[in-house]
């Protein structure tokens, strides 16, 4: 079975990842891979942070490698907060970051928003790039109690329910980590 280290040490998008690749690669984690320390993240664009992370590991484990970097993209916002997503507010706080969004979106009426994810993969021979996208709005005010991050404002396109009221099986079958992870799986079974 062909080692792979996806660049994270979150257990639950371990989980969610490896669902989605399927028993014939191994995916193993930063901790498992050996890696310690952080990892710099130096860029404007996700494109470019999310190959530098991978860049990064690669040049010090020398193993097959994937990193995703992500962020919400609101249109009324020029695309804010974009790569600033994890720490909008100046903190990782959460409600602090959703409030911040909110606050600066105001009463606009176009609430068009996205979560965009890049995912980069890396091996001696190979780098590339696949993106997923989920598109929707944000709401008013936070509504619900599941999920992380900016899940209790963001709508996805097609239901009436937040990322946070929406089951786990829901969004994770039309988030944009699914759907970047996706095309990284139907490039590695074309390839190995
Ligand atoms: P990262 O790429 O995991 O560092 O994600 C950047 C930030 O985007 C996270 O800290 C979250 O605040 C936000 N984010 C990424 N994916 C999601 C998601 O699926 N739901 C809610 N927030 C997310």
């Amino acid at each position: 079975m062909m080692r792979i280290c996806f660049a994270t040490n979150n257990q639950h998008k371990l989980e969610e990842v490896r669902q989605i690749l399927g028993d014939r690669f191994e995916l193993i984690s930063l901790k498992e891979a050996g890696f310690e320390g952080e990892i710099p993240e130096t860029h404007e664009t996700l494109e470019e942070n999310s190959r530098e992370k991978a860049e990064y590991v690669f040049n010090q484990i020398g193993i097959p490698i994937f990193s995703d970097d992500s962020g919400l993209e609101v249109e009324a916002l020029d695309g804010k907060p974009g790569v600033h997503t994890a720490h909008y507010s100046g903190s990782r706080d959460a409600v602090s970051n959703m409030t911040q969004v909110l606050q600066e979106l105001g009463d606009s009426k176009n609430r068009k928003a996205q979560f965009r994810a890049v995912v980069t993969y890396i091996d001696k021979d190979r780098s590339e790039q696949f993106e997923g996208i989920v598109s929707g709005r944000l709401t008013h005010k936070i509504q619900g109690e599941g999920g992380f991050g900016y899940d209790p404002i963001f709508m996805p396109e097609n239901h009436e329910k937040t990322f946070a009221e929406l089951s786990d099986e829901v969004k994770n079958s039309i988030s944009h980590r699914k759907r970047s992870v996706e095309k990284l799986a139907n490039y590695l079974k074309s390839i190995f």
